[in-house]
């Protein structure tokens, strides 16, 4: 039997290119069998306007779609469609120390930028369990920020699986290779940085975000070090080999400046995403067909949600 993979993705607003080098790509190109989902209520600590998360769902989904994920090919859904995964929360929360939840970094983390400590926000690496467990998921391909979470998954499981009988499989992490993927600042390209390259941003508003990328003030005649200039890192993601090659000569060089290198890569970021462009502007003027896309995944994935749910409640002695 393959492996099952399963990630969620926050709709948190724009997804970006740290994004999509960090995630998106490897849950596409791993998508075949996957459950890949929306996680809407976990939107729910941070985002708390339901114009802003509905335009977020409506994103993230045209996002995942028009970069290649194929709905035949994988299970895509939104969390909040399967009930199945508060109802097994709350299971998993009496069996789940406050202890474990405290040492939760997320939570900290949060908790010190500001963010209301509010139980949700608490709780929440148990509604992650939960997304995890109903679905059986061998692996989780996440980030480095989400992987003590999904060792409190497995940790939960364990304590359930001891208390009740075993029920639910371990799940394993998965952290791909590190890609580092630099922001405007030069800083880690993050939401919360505020630092972003948003993937479908376009045009004129595209090109003003790469001529603001920061490099240093080496005069245009000058040789420069390519491995010390954030235009170049991030050329080096989306160019060939043979382009890369010609761009590190071009530094050595001198007499190229960073405005050029920024030009070049503007251009091999709209080649790069040209077709998903035109596929995200498609789901965004047809919301209905997502709708309907991500109706079908939530019906398939409740069934499998319904089986492990109903194996936990009998477990508990709830059937
Ligand atoms: N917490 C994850 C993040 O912020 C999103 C998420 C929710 C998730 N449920 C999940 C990831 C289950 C993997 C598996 O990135």
């Amino acid at each position: 039997m393959a492996l099952r993979y399963l990630s969620g993705v926050q709709p948190s607003g724009q997804l970006h290119l740290g994004n999509y080098f960090g995630a998106i790509r490897s849950h596409i190109e791993n998508q075949d069998g996957a459950f890949y989902f929306i996680a809407n209520y976990h939107a729910l600590t941070t985002i708390q306007n339901a114009e802003v998360l509905r335009k977020n769902i409506l994103d993230a989904a045209c996002t995942y779609l028009a970069l290649g994920l194929d709905p035949e090919r994988a299970t895509f859904y939104r969390q909040s469609d399967i009930p199945e995964v508060t109802e097994l929360s709350w299971l998993l929360s009496t069996v789940t120390g406050m202890g474990l939840l405290e040492r939760a970094h997320s939570f900290k983390e949060k908790k010190a930028r500001g963010l209301p400590a509010t139980m949700g926000l608490f709780t929440y690496p148990i509604l992650m369990a939960a997304d995890i467990l109903l679905f059986d998921a061998d692996v989780v391909p996440v980030g480095p920020d989400q992987v003590q979470h999904v060792e409190m998954t497995r940790d939960m499981a364990t304590y359930f699986n001891t208390t009740y009988g075993e029920t639910f499989k371990l799940p394993k992490f998965e952290l791909g290779t590190p890609v580092p993927v630099p922001g405007l600042d030069g800083e880690k390209m993050s939401k919360s940085y505020g630092n972003f390259i948003p993937i479908f941003e376009r045009g004129k508003a595209l090109k003003k975000l790469v001529m603001s990328i920061k490099t240093d003030a080496t005069p245009l005649e000058d040789p420069k070090d390519p491995e010390k200039c954030s235009v170049f890192a991030l050329y080096r993601l989306f160019a060939s080999p043979e382009q890369i090659e010609q761009m590190r000569q071009n530094y050595a060089g001198g007499n190229y400046g960073y405005g050029h290198a920024k030009l070049a890569l503007l251009d091999v970021i709209q080649e790069r995403f040209a077709d998903a462009y035109a596929k995200y502007d498609h789901f965004q003027s047809h919301p209905d067909e997502v709708e309907d896309i991500l109706r079908a995944g939530a019906k398939k994935a409740r069934a499998v949600a319904r089986n492990r749910l109903d194996a936990a409640r009998k477990a508990c002695g709830l059937d």
